[in-house]
């Protein structure tokens, strides 16, 4: 290898689905030991990309150059050994395995005789655990673990086969700031090790924090690579969707109606404790707080999943039973869910119906939903949340991430609720279609639902809300106008340390002085 020859070379990759050129010849590099970011719009092509270098699909043309030599990579395990290793935006581990049997998908070392050797297998894997600070073992079965912890399974595998090239898709949707944190010190050591990192995200700050260059792709083209240091964020975005995008703060006083949901004196257990507000039609209500804080639990509760262990719901003026979720449905609440490939979609369904799934289930008392009414629903959401499919027989599992996040979003509107609550409604979702969410949440807000938003990104809750809550450990810190709110008194209130909170906030369960 030459010194200017990079660990890997894409050239000129070509892929297409039915109806679909996912990747027009696109040409790619990445060098030893930098961190070098893809970034696109929702269907861009970049996963593609990235399963092509792993081995999961095959290009219909181009090649792939690892270390000046051109390599085929026929499956996952061919690409393993030319050390390449993708981290998967699904995560694909197989559930009802051990950690360690997991990393030796498909090939574990055998002794003599064929017999797997798992005294020395679970060694190995123990040493690496250890080395990334995991609190579990190799014989822990995956289905046991959280998300992240299942990330730190997938990166596990990447350090046991010494890999060159490491490429994380998507990483940091489901983590945690403390997780976050533990990944980038990752990443810097695995660069340090001079192995070449493919780093996918929308959060632009995390690309300019983490990475070296930037290339990005717009219609499965290549339109681009960037030295970070030398670019910004503007710049980018124009390259991804061929215009700037502004992030105003939400500053106009909404035009506000009746209250639609009251909330007074709400526990749940632990979870969340004294919990009050009122949320009209007509507005945008921001819930922002450190994961943990209690946000998700208390929307579960309001829409049915949770039983409250004190306090009241009143929906419309008087009080409301809601103990579950087609209750919560019936009488107008939505629930856009957090994580919603396990709750919001079937996979091995087609657009259309994914979309139009819950009403006929469990709404429609009255004249049975026609084929043509159900496509006409699909047809005006498509093109209201810009979603992009071939058409709406396509399997919701070959879309990209992003837009399958917008058919769960069109689903849910699709209920016309008066309350509908979203639950980190742009989680995946790329800048541009961000901007088109906020717009959309806001736009229903006008045309007079009531909006709850629950979101981790400053930015975002700033964008979108009229009013913010700020909660921490679950209990309500501050409430704030869209006028009064800034980043450093938001900060303030999720940390606990807001004024009148005597410095503290007292978390559940701590005595009362
Ligand atoms: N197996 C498949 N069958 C059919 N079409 C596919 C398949 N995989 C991807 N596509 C299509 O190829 C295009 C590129 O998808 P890809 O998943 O690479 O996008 P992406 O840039 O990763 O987007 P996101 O940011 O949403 O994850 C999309 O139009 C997608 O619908
Ligand atoms: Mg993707």
């Amino acid at each position: 290898m030459t010194e200017s020859e990079p660990t890997l070379r894409l050239e000129g990759i070509v892929k297409t689905f039915p109806g679909v050129r996912a990747l027009d010849g696109v040409s790619f590099e990445v060098r030893a030991g930098e961190v070098h970011a893809l970034l696109g719009e929702n269907g861009a092509g970049k996963s593609t990309l990235m399963k092509v270098l792993a081995g999961m699909y095959q290009p219909d043309a181009g090649q792939i150059v690892v270390s000046g030599r051109p390599v085929v990579m026929r499956n996952p395990i061919e690409a393993k050994h030319n050390g390449v290793i993708l981290i998967h935006q699904e995560l694909s581990l197989a559930e009802e395995m051990s950690v360690a049997e997991n990393i030796f998908l498909g090939e574990l070392p055998r002794r003599r005789w064929g017999f797997v050797d798992w005294k020395s297998l679970h060694e190995r894997v123990a040493t690496i655990l250890d080395k990334l600070n995991c609190d579990f073992g190799p014989r822990t079965r995956i289905d046991t673990l959280s998300i992240a912890k299942k990330q730190m399974v997938e990166i596990a595998r990447a350090l046991t086969h010494q890999a060159r090239i490491v490429v994380f898709d998507e990483p940091t949707a489901s983590l945690t700031d403390q997780e976050k944190v533990v990944l980038f010190d990752i990443i810097r050591d695995l660069q340090r090790d001079g192995v070449g990192i493919v780093y996918i995200s929308h959060r632009m700050e995390e690309i300019f924090t983490i990475s070296n260059r930037i290339s990005v792709l717009r219609d499965g083209t290549h339109r681009g690579t960037l030295e970070t240091a030398e670019t910004d964020e503007d710049e980018v975005t124009r390259l991804m969707i061929g215009r700037s995008l502004s992030y105003e703060r939400n500053r106009e006083a909404p035009d506000v109606g009746d209250v639609a949901l009251a909330v007074e004196g709400l526990s749940c257990g632990r979870l969340f404790d004294d919990i009050g507000f009122e949320l009209r039609a007509g507005e945008v209500l921001g819930f922002y707080g450190l994961v943990g804080a209690g946000r998700t639990e208390l929307a579960e509760t309001l829409f049915g999943l949770r039983r409250p262990t004190a306090g009241r719901i009143v929906l419309g003026g008087s009080e409301a039973r809601i103990d579950s979720s087609v209750e919560a449905i019936r009488q107008g609440i939505s629930l856009v869910p957090e994580s919603r490939k396990e709750q919001g979609l079937v996979l091995s369904m087609n657009c259309r119906d994914n979309m139009t799934l819950p009403q006929i289930d469990d709404l429609t008392a009255g004249p049975f939903v026609s084929n043509g009414g159900e496509i006409a629903i699909y047809d005006m959401y498509r093109d209201q949340l810009d979603i992009k499919a071939p058409s709406w027989r396509q399997l919701v599992q070959f879309l990209s991430g992003g837009n399958q996040q917008k058919i769960v979003i069109g689903k849910w509107l699709a209920m016309k609720p008066r309350v509908l609550i979203v639950d980190e409604p742009t989680r995946g979702i790329d800048v541009g279609s961000k901007a088109e969410i906020h717009n959309l949440l806001r736009e229903l807000a006008r045309s007079g639902y009531a909006v709850m938003v629950i979101s981790s990104e400053m930015p975002e809750v700033l964008h979108v809300s009229d009013r913010i809550i700020a909660m921490y450990q679950g209990r309500i810190t501050r409430q704030f106008t869209a006028a009064e709110v800034n980043e450093d008194n938001l900060v303030q209130a999720i940390s606990g340390i807001g004024p009148g909170s005597g410095g503290k906030a007292r978390p559940i369960g701590a005595q009362a002085a």
